[in-house]
């Protein structure tokens, strides 16, 4: 898919605020620093679409943009930030999972992972919860520019197998890179694919 506009639409903590659920809806989620806005960027080719910085907890609202006019590519704030006060991450339990539990148009939640690890006990958490609401992933293994390529697919492994001790499948998986434009076309051909079935 070439993208030929993205333009920020609306920043919303509402469900009910949002842009009308009329068109296929692509949400980025993910610990914070992940690079869910940075991934954005790339994917768009406008590097200051979507903000992004070094410290953890830029995001902090569901940011609609959309995307030739004819879908929705939404930032989400990131999960798992310790600094975050009890009652701004209970806000944000309450906000991202009414999000994600209420949008009729939400047909795939982009998970990005931390290529550079092994797999975190949180990026599983918050899987196997999207598993009990029957909301539809993949997962997006970012930052692969940091290390080489032997070790992301070291570490993408062992998150499939841990996957699999309670799943039966393991979900579509890209590798990107937002410094090296990894993965792009990849991305951008799996969403087309969803939005015209
Ligand atoms: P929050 O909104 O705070 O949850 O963060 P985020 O997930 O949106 O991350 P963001 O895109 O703001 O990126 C966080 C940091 O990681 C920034 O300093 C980015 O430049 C850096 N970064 C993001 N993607 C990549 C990548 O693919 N490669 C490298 N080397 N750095 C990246
Ligand atoms: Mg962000």
């Amino acid at each position: 898919m070439e993208i030929r506009s993205a333009e920020f639409i609306c920043s919303n903590t509402k469900v009910d605020k949002l842009p009308l659920p009329d068109k296929p809806e692509h949400a980025f989620i993910g610990r914070s620093n992940v690079g869910k806005s940075s991934l954005i960027n790339m994917l768009t080719g406008k590097r200051k679409l979507a903000k992004t910085s070094q410290t953890p907890g830029k995001t902090q609202l569901i940011n609609h943009f959309l995307i030739n006019g004819i879908w929705y590519m939404v930032d989400l704030p990131g999960y798992g930030y310790a600094r975050t006060s009890k009652k701004n991450r209970r806000s944000w339990e309450g906000f991202i999972t009414d999000y994600l539990e209420r949008r009729p148009n939400l047909q795939c939640v982009m998970v990005l992972i931390d290529s550079r690890l092994e797999p975190q006990a949180i990026d599983l958490e918050f899987i196997n919860w999207l598993g009990s609401r029957g909301v539809p992933f993949s997962l997006v293994f970012t930052k692969a520019d940091k290390q080489s390529k032997q070790k992301t697919i070291q570490n993408i492994r062992l998150f499939e197998r841990e996957m699999l001790k309670t799943w039966e499948t393991v979900p579509e998986i890209f590798i990107t890179s937002a410094e090296k434009q990894l993965g792009k076309e990849e991305l951008l051909e799996f969403i087309e694919g969803v939005n015209q079935a």
